[in-house]
């Protein structure tokens, strides 16, 4: 299959501008700037790609929404937050080929008529700064960035922004109030970022796969990117694979491509070759599958209509000798401890949450623990500001679901059944 992400990755001194450009980098930004903003806009909504940071918003449907008016200042915004537990596919990009990044970015604010980026960084990548701030600067240097970009009328300047490794900061709003240099919560919408986003002024926010798609739509074209995957969900997608697998790590794949072809044939298949019991799809919000989903299809709609999600695309594999209950226990303390506090049914529920699966797991657990749990979670879910409470909740409905028998047994013997 022919890589759109990861071509650059594995050259040497992959991430200098130099290696780039020989590999016909920064040639889609030169036919971009030749285009209508407009048939740009026009193209990437044709292409059909959705957002890779979680919810899988078509992008170009989402650009669309800034307004037209020239006299107003707009701005995009790269998610680069990278948070969810499992997640680590931005950082292959940031650190290895951030000119496919900074390219992307360049060409999407020349669709939006933006004049100013932030790239907003996940605070504990210190590393993948340094080398976005170096990458930025070698732009400028080539007059990628800058005033009149090759010679064009669009003049463009390019910031990066750490913050500081709160996970709501990775919420497209919370994300703005931090960047604005307030507390990383999120706002109420409407109105949305489009409209209103950082300094009260349109804004694009996407993810930094998705914006790493652009210079291929542009370089190749609208329909080979819909050619690629199902006709809804189309493109290459970074999937991250951790926990119990022989070779860890990020491949690109088409999307859809089914969750046993990416965990046997690219990952090796299970470590010491025990027996599966779980798969994280998506992040650890996204509900649990079974093995006997292994054939399923990895798309935004398939799994959606599993009632779990491709998320962010990160695949966590457990294998027999976990203990859900202790899985489900260390998710929810992570939600808990990164609720953000403004809304009381995510900060006090996703606490109550905590504190009975830690009794449970401590061998403390009550009878009544698990009814208990359920009305809990059917107090948070859909009563929360923004869906870190709806996140916390889905994933241990997932637990709850699929191994309830688990739950129990700890309960009943107070140890746990594997
Ligand atoms: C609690 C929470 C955390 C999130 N963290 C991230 C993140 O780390 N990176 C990201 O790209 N999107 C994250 N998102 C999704 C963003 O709000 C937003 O949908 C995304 O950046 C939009 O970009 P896209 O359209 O390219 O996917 C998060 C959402 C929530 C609710």
């Amino acid at each position: 299959m022919e890589k759109m992400l990861l071509n650059n990755v594995d050259k040497p001194n992959s991430e200098k501008i130099s290696t780039y450009i020989s590999g016909g980098g920064y040639k889609s930004l030169e036919a971009a700037l030749k285009k209508e903003p407009e048939k740009l806009i026009e193209t990437v909504k044709a292409s059909g790609l959705r957002g890779r940071g979680g919810a899988g918003f078509p992008t170009g449907l989402k650009w669309s929404f800034i307004p037209k008016d020239p006299t107003l200042a707009k701005y995009l915004v790269c998610n680069a937050d990278e948070g969810e537990p499992g997640t680590f596919k931005d950082r292959v990009i940031i650190e290895k080929d951030p000119h496919l990044l900074i390219e992307g970015m360049i060409i999407s604010s020349y669709a939006i008529g933006g004049a100013t980026s932030y790239i907003y960084i996940r605070g504990e990548f210190v590393q993948g700064t340094k080398i976005l701030e170096e990458a930025i600067k070698e732009a400028y240097e080539k007059g990628y960035l800058g005033k009149n970009i090759l010679g064009s009328k669009f003049s463009h300047d390019m910031h990066v922004h750490r913050g500081f490794g709160a996970y709501i900061c990775g919420e497209e709003t919370a994300l703005l109030e931090s960047l604005e240099g307030l507390r990383g919560q999120p706002r109420k919408k409407p109105p949305f970022p489009a409209l209103a986003g950082l300094y009260a002024k349109p804004t694009v926010i996407n993810n930094v796969e998705t914006l790493s798609c652009i210079p291929a739509i542009v370089s190749k074209g609208a329909d080979w990117f819909k050619g690629i995957g199902p006709e809804k969900s189309p493109g290459t997608k970074l999937f991250c694979v951790s926990g119990h697998v022989e070779k860890p790590g990020t491949v690109e794949l088409p999307m859809g491509t089914p969750l046993r072809e990416i965990i046997y044939d690219h990952c090796g298949g299970i470590k010491g070759g025990k027996k599966i019991k779980a798969i994280v799809p998506g992040g650890v919000s996204a509900p649990i599958l079974m093995p006997s989903y292994l054939d399923i299809a990895m798309d935004f709609d398939t799994l959606a209509a599993k009632k779990t999600m491709l998320g962010s695309g990160a695949i966590v594999v457990m294998d027999e000798t976990t203990c859900m209950v202790k899985v489900a226990y260390i998710v929810n303390r992570f939600f808990s401890h990164e609720s953000c506090g403004k809304c009381t049914p995510c900060r006090e529920g996703t606490a109550w949450l905590t504190q009975v699966l830690k009794r449970i797991e401590y061998g403390k657990g009550k009878k009544s623990d698990i009814k208990l749990l359920d009305e809990v979670c059917d107090n948070i879910f859909g009563n929360t500001f923004c869906p870190l409470g709806d996140g916390a909740v889905m994933a241990l409905r997932g637990f709850l679901h699929n191994f309830r028998d688990e739950f129990e047994y700890h309960i009943e013997r107070k140890e746990c059944m594997v």
